[in-house]
């Protein structure tokens, strides 16, 4: 076996269905290994990625069972990306310690553990990175479902931000839902004791409407100001809107010093997407911009204050 070898560079796992994205916001790579970009030279922001591999190396084996004990030796979790010799890969993953896919129920906290990822250039040469942007496998969360409860699917994302913020609303917080219908986000927050003002040109589903603490408010979210709706604890958008109407209703918000907590989708439209507005979003300080696992063709903004994690949930 090879002793490991540092790639001077990180590794970008594209968001699913988005590497034309991740090609556009990334110099050109050295390497293209499926939807894996190796690019030299320091860690850069992308947003476009499902997980970055941040201090990647190669080496090589002779044998699956030699493969795995380089990889234990370094950490305990580890993840294939198959791209290619998936079976090998396969092999790999099943010599490595249990790393649990299972579904999981929300809420939790952020696992502290590192997950890493690996994938296979060839039959004896490993690519890997103990280190990565993302705490799941490959960058992939996945939650239990209600399937009962909620009137759309968009709740999941909703709860992957807050997990990824690593806070949630608590009993009795305030919160707006922009572009609330039909009501997968207020459902959560609502659920979380949180009282909720539920604005949308449509009207809320009624079994969410219903909900103790909601209130739905029949308008177009941006032409109500920071001042007609006072001071909330968390502003939660999910408006269909381009990005630059989305970003000038925040920074109202913003410069009048009304709102604690933001988790707010940056929805793209067509086939582009706007980086200058995405760029703006993330230059807000304590911003997190990030293509999380339930978006599509969108981003979400995630800003929330430290002191506002105050959650007690278990971490792993
Ligand atoms: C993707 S849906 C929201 C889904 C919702 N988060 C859920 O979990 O069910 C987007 C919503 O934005 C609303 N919308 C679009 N423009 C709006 C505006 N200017 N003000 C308020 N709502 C708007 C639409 O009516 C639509 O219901």
């Amino acid at each position: 076996m090879s002793a490991p070898e540092r790639i001077d560079g990180a590794c970008y796992h594209a968001a699913y269905g988005f590497l034309h994205h991740l090609q556009a916001e990334l110099p050109s790579a050295y390497r293209v290994d499926g939807e894996l970009l190796t690019v030299m030279g320091p860690a850069r922001r992308a947003f476009w990625t499902r997980n970055t591999w941040l201090e990647p190396f190669t080496f090589e084996f002779d044998s699956i069972s030699q493969a795995a004990k380089r990889l234990k030796e370094l950490q305990r979790n580890w993840a294939a990306y198959p791209f290619r010799l998936a079976r090998r890969c396969a092999h790999i993953q099943s010599s490595l310690p249990h790393v649990p896919i299972k579904p999981r129920a929300f809420p939790f906290a952020r696992p502290s553990a590192p997950m890493g990822a690996f994938a296979l250039l060839d039959e004896h040469t490993m690519l890997a990175s103990a280190v990565c942007s993302s705490p799941w496998p490959n960058g992939q969360i996945d939650f239990v479902e209600d399937k009962e409860g909620p009137p759309s699917r968009a709740y999941r994302k909703l709860w992957e931000a807050l997990v990824m913020a690593g806070v949630w609303p608590k009993p009795g917080d305030r919160c707006i839902d922009a572009g609330a219908t039909p009501g997968g986000w207020t459902w959560v927050l609502a659920g979380l004791g949180a009282s909720v003002t539920a604005i949308d040109r449509a009207p809320l589903d009624p079994a969410v409407a219903a909900m103790p603490g909601v209130t739905y408010l029949k308008h177009n979210a941006f032409t109500l100001k920071p001042e007609d709706l006072g001071p909330v604890d968390w502003l939660c958008s999910d408006v269909i809107c381009y990005p630059e109407a989305l970003y000038e209703w925040v920074r109202l918000w913003l410069d009048a010093s009304l709102a604690k907590n933001f988790i707010c989708t940056i929805k793209m439209q067509g086939k582009d997407w706007d980086k200058a507005t995405t760029e703006a979003f993330a230059a807000i300080p304590g911003s997190q911009v990030l293509h999380l696992w339930h978006n599509k063709h969108e981003l979400t903004w995630i800003c929330c204050q430290p002191e506002a994690r105050n959650n007690s949930s278990r971490s792993e």
